[in-house]
C-alpha cells in the first residue's frame, strides 16, 4: 500500500484483517522488519490509543518513532496555496511535509474537522495536502472524515466474536455533551459495508450520515427497532449533519442502556473510546461481560501492526 487512508486504499479486506489477527498471535515475528526506517506520527489533536497502540505496533516491528504534538510544539502550518503568510502561520504545509519525509519512512497524522464548514472538513485538507507533499507513505490516524486504524480494529473484534456467520451489527448515535466528529461512524459504516453484517444505522434526524459512507446500510431513526435482534451495537456520538456540527438533540432516551441491550440478540457493546459514562453508554453496560471496548482498544496495536507491515518499503 502507498497509503492508508480509508478502507478504499486496502485491495483485500479479508487479507488485511487475517494479517491483523496473525500479527495478534505473534507480535514479534517481523521485528526486524523496520530495522532501521522511522516512523513520523505527528498529532494535531489528542490521542491516547492512537498514539500508545500506534508506537507499540511500530516496536514490533522494530520501527523507531518520532513522535510530536505539532499543534502544540509545532510551528502552526498552513495548507492554502499561494496565500501571503502574514498572519500566524509560520510554516506552509509544502516545506513541513517535504522536512518530515527525509526524517521519516512512514508518515501518521491525526489531524480533526473545524465543524464549521462541512465542504471544507470533508476535503480533509491537512491529510490529503500532506499525501500531495511527502515523499514517503502516509497513514491516517484519524483525518477530519473517516479513522480507518479504529474500523479495522473494529472488524477484528467483531470477527473473533461473531457467532453467525452474518451477523447484525447495529451502529446507534449516542447523546453527547459536546459536538464531536463524524470520522467514527462515517468509518465504520465503509468498513462494515465491506464486510459480511446486516448493517443498521441508527440516529436522531438531523444526524444522518453521508450516504457516500453508508453505503448499503438501513438506516433508520427507531432505535428500539433498529436493536431488535442485534448481534453487535456499535454505540457512538457525532454532530449533526443536517445543522453541520452543532449538537441539535441530547435526548437521554438515545443512551445504551441494560434495558437497551435488552432487545438485541444477546448482543455485545462496542465503543471506540473515550466514552462518557452513562451520557453515550450506562455504567452496568459497559461493565458487563457484553462490552468489548477493551478488546477493541487491545486490537488497535495489530491493526496498527498490520497496516504498518504494508507500508514499509
Ligand atoms: N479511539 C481512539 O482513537 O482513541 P484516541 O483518541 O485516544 O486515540
Amino acid at each position: 500500500m502507498e497509503k492508508y487512508t480509508s478502507v478504499h486504499d486496502v485491495p483485500d479486506v479479508t487479507a488485511l484483517l487475517n494479517e491483523a489477527l496473525q500479527c495478534k498471535k505473534t507480535p514479534w515475528e517481523w521485528e526486524n522488519l523496520g530495522k532501521h526506517k522511522t516512523l513520523g506520527l505527528l498529532f494535531f489533536n489528542p490521542s491516547l490509543r492512537t498514539r500508545m497502540s500506534t508506537q507499540k505496533a511500530a516496536s514490533h516491528l522494530g520501527l523507531q518513532i518520532i513522535s510530536m504534538n505539532i499543534d502544540k510544539d509545532g510551528w502552526k502550518i498552513e495548507t492554502e496555496e499561494g496565500v501571503i503568510m502574514d498572519g500566524d502561520k509560520a510554516e506552509h504545509i509544502k516545506e513541513a511535509a517535504g522536512v518530515i519525509s527525509q526524517y521519516c519512512d512512514i508518515l501518521g497524522v491525526r489531524s480533526f474537522p473545524g465543524l464549521i464548514n462541512k465542504q471544507m472538513d470533508y476535503q480533509d485538507e491537512v491529510l490529503q495536502n500532506f499525501i500531495k507533499y511527502a515523499s514517503v507513505p502516509v497513514l491516517s490516524l484519524e483525518s477530519a472524515i473517516r479513522h480507518p486504524l479504529q474500523s479495522l480494529a473494529d472488524l477484528m473484534t467483531i470477527e473473533e466474536h461473531k457467532q453467525t456467520d452474518r451477523p447484525k451489527v447495529v451502529l446507534t448515535w449516542a447523546p453527547h455533551p459536546k459536538p464531536l466528529p463524524q470520522a467514527v461512524g462515517n468509518s465504520f459504516a465503509e468498513w462494515m459495508n465491506q464486510a459480511d453484517v446486516d448493517l443498521v444505522i441508527t440516529c436522531p434526524e438531523g444526524y444522518e450520515l453521508d450516504s457516500q459512507f453508508t453505503g448499503n446500510a438501513t438506516i433508520t431513526h427507531n432505535q428500539n427497532e433498529a436493536l431488535e435482534g442485534a448481534d453487535f451495537v456499535y454505540a457512538k456520538n457525532w454532530s449533526s449533519t443536517a445543522s453541520y456540527g452543532q449538537v441539535i438533540n441530547t435526548d437521554r432516551s438515545w443512551t445504551i442502556s441494560k434495558e437497551k441491550m435488552a432487545l438485541t440478540n444477546q448482543g455485545k457493546f462496542m465503543h471506540c473510546l473515550p466514552v462518557r459514562r452513562n451520557m453515550v453508554v450506562t455504567d452496568d453496560v459497559l461493565d458487563s461481560p457484553a462490552s468489548l471496548v477493551l478488546e477493541q482498544a487491545n486490537n488497535r496495536t495489530y491493526s496498527a501492526q498490520a497496516v504498518l507491515k504494508r507500508l514499509i518499503k
